[in-house]
């Protein structure tokens, strides 16, 4: 019963978290589209972004040529997580990624934490991409017509200008194109990571050209610390790799392609990073790259000589970010859709319209909030709390991991962590050494945040929560395996 011992985390059963995903596939006419191809270019779609395009050079700033260092340590973060996510990919593949996973290992309270502050991870992740949008939008319109909009117009007051219009702009064509159901289009996704692939490839063909070791010297500027901070900021360019497991209810193959396709992006993008860094450094010196606007346009532009590459690389930028503001909008209306299911927030959430297929309400609600600090909040801020709310779903899930091998030794995993529990464990201290180089502005503002979802949850979501009602309703002995307690 709600309340006793035994139930008292409110965990959901893997079994049951897979059962009531189909069963939801079956009702809301979503559809298993997706192979390993289309997953990879999925996680490419949402991880390369405003991250490396604009992002870099803040990186940059902090760690000098070093970056390359906060870029590998960045990595391994990302890595040993990514592991915990492809197991639990792989054993429930339903579309609510760590929500889920923490539904089942951890129990309601710890779930619904996960999805608030997933509302960092992907929502603010909407307006943060947005934000940089808006500096590869004025490059292009600059290097076309000779003419960029004013500061006033391109940049909120948090970055010196009034309203950031391109960036609510990007934001209202994906909330468009989502409830349309564009994003059901394999191929658009597939050209769109191949595109942005190919730039930065393109990149690194012209930074090389004009190489010099010299501009690698001094390596680290700004020593130990430079390198933490840098870390800090790489981080975000590798948020989105978990966007992969919102996508298990429409992958063909969950429970194999999951995994792997997590994997094989975190290992594609740390060696494009590496080598984007290496490259714009190698041109033209890390002071010239450090706190630059639309940092790669210029790189080519210094090296070329001309303002028709760096106009090349802004289109690119502009159509590649772009498709992850689409990506990560996806995933965070998906994750809501997972929440209202089991009750937690309003059943708005998930009503899927019967004739696009798509979730039209959730999706214009998540466009309209994040929208606002797309419009008028700092680069920096918006990143800073994007990053600190993705690196502490992250400890959850590493958590996860060690929780559902103890409660649940028997479920199916077509992954396993390598040199459990010492992986996770690894996880967990990485994903907090990035949280302490946030700064205390950042936890103050998370902490209230975490606060406020508290709040939610003690008023709303457990009142709410489907869990109880349906469990009340089975015999016992379901109830007792159902709510096993950790
Ligand atoms: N990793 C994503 C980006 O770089 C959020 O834009």
């Amino acid at each position: 019963m709600p309340g006793s011992p035994a139930n008292r985390f409110r965990i959901k059963s893997p079994e049951r978290l897979v059962a009531e995903a189909g069963a939801d596939l079956e009702g809301h006419g979503l559809k298993r589209h997706m192979g390993l191809y289309q997953l990879v270019c999925f996680g490419i779609g949402a991880i390369v972004g405003t991250g490396i395009f604009v992002g870099l050079s803040d990186s940059v700033a902090q760690a000098g040529p070093a970056v390359v260092v906060s870029f590998v340590l960045a990595a391994v973060t990302c890595v040993f997580t990514a592991f915990s996510f492809a197991e639990l990919g792989g054993a429930i593949p339903v579309s609510g990624s760590s929500y889920s996973f923490a539904y089942a290992g951890l129990g309601e309270g710890t779930a619904f934490l996960v999805g608030w502050c997933l509302l960092l991870e992907y929502g603010i992740s909407v307006s943060a991409v947005a934000v940089g949008w808006s500096q590869y939008v004025n490059e292009l319109l600059h290097s076309l017509t000779g003419w960029q909009l004013p500061a006033d117009l391109s940049a909120g007051p948090g970055d010196g200008g009034v309203i950031n219009l391109p960036a609510v702009i990007v934001i209202a064509l994906a909330a468009v194109l989502l409830v349309r159901g564009v994003r059901e289009s394999a191929r658009a996704t597939a050209a769109m990571a191949i595109l942005k692939l190919a730039i930065l490839v393109a990149f690194c063909a012209i930074g090389f050209t004009a190489f010099k070791h010299g501009n690698l010297t001094p390596f680290s500027p700004a020593g130990l610390g430079g390198i933490g901070a840098g870390t800090t900021a790489a981080f975000f360019s590798y948020i989105g790799f978990d966007a992969i497991t919102t996508a298990g209810e429409e992958a063909r193959n969950p429970r194999r392609d999951i995994p792997v396709a997590i994997l094989v992006c975190i290992g594609v993008v740390t060696v494009l990073y590496c080598a984007v860094a290496l490259a714009a450094i190698g041109a033209i010196g890390g002071s010239e790259v450090g706190g630059r606007s639309a940092a790669l346009s210029y790189v080519v532009n210094q090296v070329t000589g001309s303002t028709i590459g760096g106009g090349v690389i802004a289109f690119g930028a502009v159509i590649a970010i772009a498709s992850v503001v689409l990506a990560v909008m996806y995933g965070q209306t998906r994750i809501l859709m997972s929440m209202s299911r089991d009750g937690l927030i309003p059943r708005v959430f998930e009503r899927v319209s019967p004739k696009t297929s798509t979730p039209v309400t959730g999706t214009l609600i998540v466009a309209v909030v994040f929208a606002v600090p797309a419009a008028f909040a700092s680069l920096d801020s918006v990143v800073n709390l994007c990053t600190i709310g993705t690196l502490a779903t992250m400890a959850v899930v590493n958590i996860a991991v060690i929780a559902l091998r103890r409660g649940a030794p028997g479920l199916a995993r077509t992954f396993r962590v390598p040199l459990y529990p010492v992986m996770p464990l690894l996880g967990v201290a990485f994903c907090l050494y990035l949280i302490y180089e946030t700064g205390w502005t950042t936890w103050v503002q998370f902490a209230v945040f975490l606060a406020a979802g508290f709040l939610v949850y003690v008023l709303y979501g457990r009142r709410h929560s489907r869990l109880v009602a349906t469990t009340a309703e089975v015999t016992p002995d379901a109830t007792a395996a159902e709510t096993q307690a950790v």
